[in-house]
C-alpha cells in the first residue's frame, strides 16, 4: 500500500487543531459539557457553535445560549463559544476549520448523524466529523427531555450545569 502525500503533510503539521462542536444547544445539558471537556483534551482548540436547526422551536434566542454555555465554560482556556446563522460548512471554511465533534448516544443517534456527517463532507470534503461516545451516565439526556421535564415542574439537577439551572426553570414557566 502506497501512503499519499497528505498523510505526511497531516502528521508533520504544526497546525493548531481546532475542532467545532456544533449543536442547537436549546439549553446545554450535562452531556454537551462532558463531550466539550474531553474534546478540549484531545483537540487544541474547541469552537462550541450554536448553529440554527430549521426543524427545532427555541427555548431560548441563540444570543442567549451562547451567553449561557460562555457562562459554563468559562475557565476551559482552549474553549470558545460562538454562533451563526447558516450552513456549518461555510463557518468552518472562514475559520479554516476541517473537525467536527459530535456527541453519540445510542443506535437511535447514529442514521441522523451519520446523514448529517454525509451531507456536511458532501458539501465540503476537507471535513471529517470524529464521534465521541457520550459516557454511559449521560446516554439518555437530551435538550428535548429537559425541556419538557422542566416545563412540566420536574427537577433538572444532575441534567444540565448547575450554572444555568435557574434560567432553565424560569424560561420553562413562560415556554409552552
Ligand atoms: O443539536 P442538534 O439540533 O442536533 O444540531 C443540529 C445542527 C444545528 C448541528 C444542524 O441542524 C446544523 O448543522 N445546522 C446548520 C445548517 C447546516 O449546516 N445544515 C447542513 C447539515 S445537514
Amino acid at each position: 500500500m502506497v501512503i499519499p502525500p497528505f498523510v505526511f503533510t497531516v502528521v508533520r503539521s504544526n497546525k493548531m487543531r481546532t475542532a467545532i462542536y456544533p449543536g442547537s444547544f436549546d439549553p446545554m445539558t450535562n452531556g454537551h459539557l462532558d463531550i466539550i471537556i474531553r474534546g478540549a483534551k484531545t483537540f487544541d482548540e474547541i469552537i462550541v457553535l450554536v448553529l440554527v436547526n430549521p426543524d427545532k422551536d427555541g427555548m431560548f434566542s441563540i444570543e442567549e445560549r451562547v451567553e449561557l454555555i460562555k457562562r459554563v465554560v468559562d475557565g476551559l482556556k482552549n474553549v470558545k463559544v460562538q454562533s451563526y446563522k447558516g450552513l456549518l460548512v461555510d463557518f468552518m471554511k472562514k475559520q479554516n476549520a476541517q473537525i467536527i465533534i459530535k456527541g453519540l448516544r445510542a443506535i437511535s443517534d447514529f442514521e441522523y448523524e451519520f446523514q448529517m456527517a454525509l451531507m456536511n463532507n458532501k458539501l465540503d470534503s476537507n471535513i471529517e466529523t470524529f464521534f465521541m461516545m457520550t459516557r454511559a451516565e449521560y446516554s439518555y439526556l437530551s435538550s428535548s427531555a429537559v425541556k419538557q421535564v422542566a416545563i412540566l415542574g420536574g427537577s433538572i439537577k444532575g441534567l444540565v450545569p448547575e450554572k444555568i439551572i435557574d434560567d432553565v426553570v424560569k424560561r420553562s414557566r413562560t415556554f409552552k
